[in-house]
């Protein structure tokens, strides 16, 4: 009888543990989206270069991440979260970007079954959508195709997690592949070609064949809806400025990265026309940007053409190091360093990606419809 009694007992106690972890795990599935992948360039890189040891472009070190508790710097080009991060919290309620794919082949199997099904960040900062970009400048980046490349292996590596083609198939289907590339690819043109950068027609046309290849790898790895992010107005960074006289926007670069834009919008639209299922949106950073260095009160903030780190011209000639010249409301500032944006702007950024609204900044959905999709 006593013995009963307690079997009873010990049964409903498990009932009742079995019910609220299952509770638990519910409520997190339901919170958390879809797995995210993110390849690009260091406008997504959450720290990707840090496994790169030769490389030279890096930001594992201060001042960045200067705004995150206690001030650690992470690989992000940025005084805290980047667009990746936010873009992960409000597509997929995530803390931050899913952790770089290289991070993932140093963990034990335990973190790495629990956290893999997140998805995986592959950006390289540096790298471009031609294989080649970066490599001569920084010595080691990892190129689109070989961020795709590493898609394919964590491709097989979920299989062996999932036990099936089918459950990865459908999990790859209903994922968000989100990509940032191309601002490097310009700036080296720009560099190896001054002066006679008048008539890019035939760079434009390449970087948008080559891009249209890396598409293709990733549809056919079961990709089928892609974030895609322009290249912003580089030619208005601070590192650009020194090439105007009057310290005005490098108006040669701006116009490639809007004519990318053009380009890649048609690719796009062939694209979903060519391939079943291909679902996609089209960000324009470059108006994004281009509406807060032509209305910067309108936007909150009262610095948009020095850098907040940095040292020389615009704060656009040296890196953000130890030592440089800092600000201290890095709110009011749409440049970090002299190249990439703050912590604010990327956050107001993903927000006009995810839930903005009319064609002027993202087309043909936002990303938040495509994510229902
Ligand atoms: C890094 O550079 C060194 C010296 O040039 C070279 O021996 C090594 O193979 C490089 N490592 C990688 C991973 O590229
Ligand atoms: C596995 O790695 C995670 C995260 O790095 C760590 O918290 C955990 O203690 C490790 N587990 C084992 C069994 O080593
Ligand atoms: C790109 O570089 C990789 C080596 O990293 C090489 O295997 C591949 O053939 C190159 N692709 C093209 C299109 O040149
Ligand atoms: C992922 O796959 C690659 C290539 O098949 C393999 O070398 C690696 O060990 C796998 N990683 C894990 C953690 O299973
Ligand atoms: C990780 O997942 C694999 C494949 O399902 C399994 O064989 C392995 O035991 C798991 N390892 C841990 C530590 O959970
Ligand atoms: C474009 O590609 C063609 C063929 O590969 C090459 O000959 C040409 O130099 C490239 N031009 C530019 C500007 O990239
Ligand atoms: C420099 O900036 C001015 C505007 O301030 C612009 O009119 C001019 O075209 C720019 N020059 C170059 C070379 O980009
Ligand atoms: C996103 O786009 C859809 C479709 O264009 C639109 O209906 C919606 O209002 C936009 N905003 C949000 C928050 O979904």
């Amino acid at each position: 009888m006593a013995t009963t009694t307690i079997m009873l007992k010990l049964i409903v106690l498990y009932v009742a543990i079995n019910v609220v972890s299952m509770t638990i795990v519910t409520a997190e599935k339901g919170k958390v989206g879809a797995p995210m992948f993110i390849f690009g360039d260091s406008t997504m890189d959450v720290g990707t270069n840090n496994y790169l040891p030769n490389s030279t472009s890096r930001a594992d070190h201060p001042y960045n991440g200067i705004d995150f508790a206690d001030s650690k710097p992470t690989g992000r080009f940025s005084n805290g979260k980047n667009a990746a991060d936010q873009l992960a919290k409000l597509l997929g309620n995530y803390k931050a970007s899913p952790p770089p794919f290289l991070s993932f082949l140093k963990q034990n199997q335990t973190y790495f079954n629990r956290t893999i099904l997140r998805g995986a960040n592959f950006a390289s900062g540096g790298s471009g959508v031609f294989n080649q970009t970066g490599s001569a400048l920084f010595k080691q980046v990892i190129s689109m195709e070989d961020q795709i490349k590493q898609f394919a292996t964590y491709r097989s590596n979920i299989t062996q997690l999932l036990g099936s083609q089918k459950a990865v198939d459908a999990l790859l289907r209903k994922s968000i592949y989100i990509i940032s590339v191309g601002g490097n690819d310009l700036v080296e043109y720009a560099m190896f070609h001054r002066g006679q950068i008048g008539d890019p027609k035939q760079l434009i046309f390449n970087l948008t064949k080559v891009y249209s290849i890396h598409l293709t790898n990733l549809y056919n790895l079961g990709a089928r809806k892609f974030g895609i992010i322009g290249v912003p107005p580089i030619g208005c960074c601070p590192a650009s400025r020194g090439f105007n006289a009057t310290g005005g926007c490098y108006e040669a670069m701006n116009d490639n990265a809007r004519s990318f834009y053009k380009s890649l919008a048609t690719l796009l639209s062939d694209s979903a026309l060519m391939y079943k299922d291909f679902k996609y949106s089209l960000g324009n950073s470059y108006e994004m940007a281009m509406n807060v260095i032509d209305n910067p009160r309108g936007n909150r903030f009262k610095e948009v053409k020095t850098a907040c780190c940095g040292s020389g011209n615009f704060k656009g000639e040296g890196d953000c190091v130890t030592g440089a010249s800092l600000c201290n409301n890095r709110d009011d500032y749409l440049f970090w360093d002299k190249v990439h944006p703050t912590q604010k702007v990327s956050q107001l950024a993903a927000l006009t990606l995810v839930y903005g609204e009319g064609s002027e900044y993202v087309t043909p959905m936002n990303f938040s419809s495509l994510a229902m999709t």
